[in-house]
């Protein structure tokens, strides 16, 4: 069976990373995350004590940066610097600080071409902001998923909360739907829906209801 490329994109908390990882695994397909690439420069900044509006300092950090990422029996590892930071950049405070990075021309530039080397094999499922309407314009299935930021929110309190972080609801809602205008406003490669981008409102539905539809659309594409 020929292999296709595959762009998940939607804001944040709507279920991409457990969908892709699930269609990586039925498929055979790899999964790559770009959302942990803006993560892990959000961490470096972090921890080098930067502002994410100090873009001058920013930049001059990025070029003293190592940014890689792995594959290990099918899951993604992402290594700052020689060390592995796969759990480290899931802690809450780096997200708001990726989601500043992300808008720096050169941070975008710099994981772009990663993403786009990473996906030249076919076969790989991408999620991300930007994936279809940017990265890889010529994927064959383009999948936009959403939810109520209510919903997101929930989904990511309860996800949170499982790994042992203390997380209030609201903030976790106000914050979300900071980087929601954040990422749908932001200048480059604005989070929206690709003009041939199927829309999944995943609100009312199951992960594995989810899974079937994109797997139906799969299957109408191959
Ligand atoms: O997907 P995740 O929530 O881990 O992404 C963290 C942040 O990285 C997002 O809020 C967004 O600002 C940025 N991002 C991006 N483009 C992508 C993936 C993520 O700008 N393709």
């Amino acid at each position: 069976m020929k292999k296709i490329n595959i762009a998940i994109d939607g804001p944040a908390g709507a279920g991409k990373s457990t969908i892709s990882k699930l269609l990586a695994k039925k498929l055979g397909y790899i999964h790559i995350d770009t959302g942990a690439m803006y993560r892990a420069i959000g961490l470096k900044v972090l921890n080098s004590n930067i502002k994410s509006n100090e873009v001058e300092r920013i930049l001059e950090v990025l070029n003293n940066t190592d940014i890689q990422v792995r594959l290990i029996d099918g899951n993604q590892l992402v290594f700052l610097d020689g060390e592995d930071v796969t759990e480290k950049i899931r802690q809450p405070t780096v997200s708001m600080y990726a989601s500043d990075v992300s808008k720096i021309k050169e941070v975008r530039e710099r994981l772009v071409k990663i993403q786009q080397d990473l996906a030249k094999q076919k076969g790989v499922i991408m999620d991300g902001r930007d994936i279809g309407t940017y990265v890889l314009p010529d994927a064959e299935l383009k999948i936009f998923l959403t939810a109520t930021a209510e919903e997101r929110a929930k989904r990511r309190f309860l996800e949170l909360k499982e790994k042992g972080y203390e997380v209030d609801y609201y903030q976790l809602l106000d914050e979300i739907k900071q980087r929601d205008l954040n990422d749908m406003t932001r200048e480059l490669a604005p989070l929206r829906v690709a003009e041939d981008a199927i829309v999944i409102d995943s609100t009312n539905l199951t992960i594995e209801e989810v899974l079937q539809k994109v797997l139906e659309l799969f299957y109408k594409v191959i």
